[in-house]
């Protein structure tokens, strides 16, 4: 049997950073570490390579007309900087008010030893269930998964399943879960504008060149509109309206906007009109710099224009939206606006396309949606109840996933996200932690889930 905390601890241990090149050993550690627990648990383990960073598959086969969920998550973490914000070392964990603290706590290790502790206690309670388990468990998340998509294709065949199921969302407290409909999708890019051949003393040649940074910040301050909107042409073209049912759902957040600013540390939100905060953050795209420079950075001042200018963009998108279309519309409009006497480079980052799922019950619930897939979303709701003593709520969210878009196009998968990050999680920042009360009722909700999910292999077996 696992004790779950203390595997969370020693899982967090492992500085698994994917996008630090240093930090090889951490990933492998990570990997190890996470594999033989499966084995622990009688799964049969196997690490496919890629690329990259490697995948691990754990496997519980049985017979073929049994259910069949694959469990997500990743082994892979943000980098810990800044360090000194930190009150135990990021990869020391703390134990503290209730919560493990460390990188990666919550995105994504405890979410993922959360569903491992409720397999392994399913499988000590009711031993040999009809029930079909394959752990999907990759290390690019944070990188934006490059070997993803590939590494399905060639192994489509061992998601011939019913639904994957995962926690790498957010719910807004402890006792008010939320089942997760969409995420957003994402697409970055980096762009840099080049003036003169270096740098150059801005007494001397100052008003005979247009400053890059200039130029940047023109573009730039373009992209947005006096009413908060992206002024990109066709931006918001296949955006999906906000349902009806949706807003409902948000006005059962349970958080006024004062609180929400009050988080935030903001005295007013900025806000796309015609939309609150909670929509704008769910339901809407966005177009954001997250981070600009160019010229001097140090301490007092230099007379200098620069030569080169940079600012990274991402856009958040939602459902219905393309990546590959936004890509374009934002990279022509880009070389548009861009004024002669600099030149423009732009160079594409990762995307990843948005996702949604309709629960049953809602309007518009896609006729042909597999009565598995209805079937554990209705297990959610009745074991979110009982556990967490509320039903949970469905919303979209901000954040992405991007595999489980492509999961849903390559293999037809459809995921059931269950939101264990609370917003004082610290996802990505320093202090990030995970909520042991959250993590003990995710447990036992996960159990019931995949119980219930087994029954129905009981039925079909007996059938
Ligand atoms: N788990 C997060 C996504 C998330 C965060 C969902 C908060 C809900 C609430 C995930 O690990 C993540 O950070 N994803 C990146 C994806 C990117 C690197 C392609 C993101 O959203 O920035
Ligand atoms: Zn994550």
């Amino acid at each position: 049997m696992i004790d779950p905390v203390e595997s969370l601890k020693e899982f967090v241990r492992f500085p698994s950073v994917s996008t630090d090149s240093t930090r090889e050993a951490g990933m492998k550690d990570a990997r190890d570490y996470v594999g033989n627990l499966l084995k622990q648990v009688g799964f049969s383990v196997e690490e496919i390579p890629t690329p990259l960073h490697p995948i691990i598959i754990g496997r519980r086969d049985g017979d073929p007309s049994w259910p069949h969920v694959v469990i997500y998550g990743h082994y892979d973490v943000q980098p810990p900087d800044p360090l000194e914000l930190w009150t135990n070392p990021p990869f020391e964990p703390g134990e503290r008010n209730g919560r493990i603290y460390g990188r990666g706590a919550a995105d994504n290790k405890g979410p993922l030893i959360t569903h491992l502790a409720a397999v392994a206690q399913l499988l000590q309670e009711y031993p040999d269930p009809p029930l079909r388990l394959t752990f999907l468990i990759e290390g690019e998340e944070e990188i934006g998964s490059p070997s993803f998509v590939p590494f399905l294709k060639k192994h489509k065949d061992l998601f011939d399943a019913d639904f994957v199921l995962l926690s790498d969302t957010g719910s807004p407290n402890e006792s008010q879960i939320v089942v997760t409909t969409g995420l957003r999708g994402i697409v970055c890019l980096e762009i840099e504008a080049t003036g003169p051949k270096s740098d150059l003393h801005s007494g001397v040649h100052g008003g005979a060149v247009l400053n890059p940074i200039q130029a940047l910040a023109e573009i730039c301050a373009s992209l947005h509109d006096k009413d908060g909107r992206v002024n990109v042409p066709g931006f918001y073209d296949d955006v999906r309206p906000v349902q009806d049912w949706e807003r409902e759902e948000i006005g059962k957040l349970g958080v006024s906007e004062a609180e929400y600013a009050g988080f935030l540390g903001i005295e007013q939100f900025y806000t796309e009109k015609g939309y609150t905060p909670f929509e704008c953050v769910r339901f809407r795209p966005t177009l954001e710099f997250n981070g600009i420079g160019g010229g001097y950075q140090g301490e007092g001042s230099k007379t200098v224009i620069p030569s080169r200018a940079f600012a990274k963009i991402s856009c958040r998108l939602v459902a219905e939206q393309n990546p590959a279309r936004v890509q374009k519309a934002l990279t022509d409009l880009l070389r548009e606006r861009c004024p002669s006497g600099v030149s423009l480079t732009i160079t594409p980052g990762h995307s990843g396309a948005p996702y949604l799922v309709v629960p049953p019950g809602k309007p518009n619930t896609p006729k042909n949606q597999p009565e598995a897939l209805a079937a554990a979303f209705r297990a959610a709701d009745e074991a979110i109840a009982e556990e967490f003593g509320k039903p949970p709520l469905y919303l979209r969210e901000g954040g992405s996933v991007p595999i489980i878009a492509d999961l849903k196009r390559i293999t037809g998968l459809d995921s059931l996200m269950i939101g264990l990050f609370l917003p004082e999680d610290n996802l990505h920042a320093p202090d990030e932690s995970f909520h042991l009360g959250v993590m003990k009722k995710g447990i036992a909700a996960s159990k019931r889930i995949l119980w219930q999910v087994a029954s129905k292999g009981v039925t079909s077996a007996r059938s």
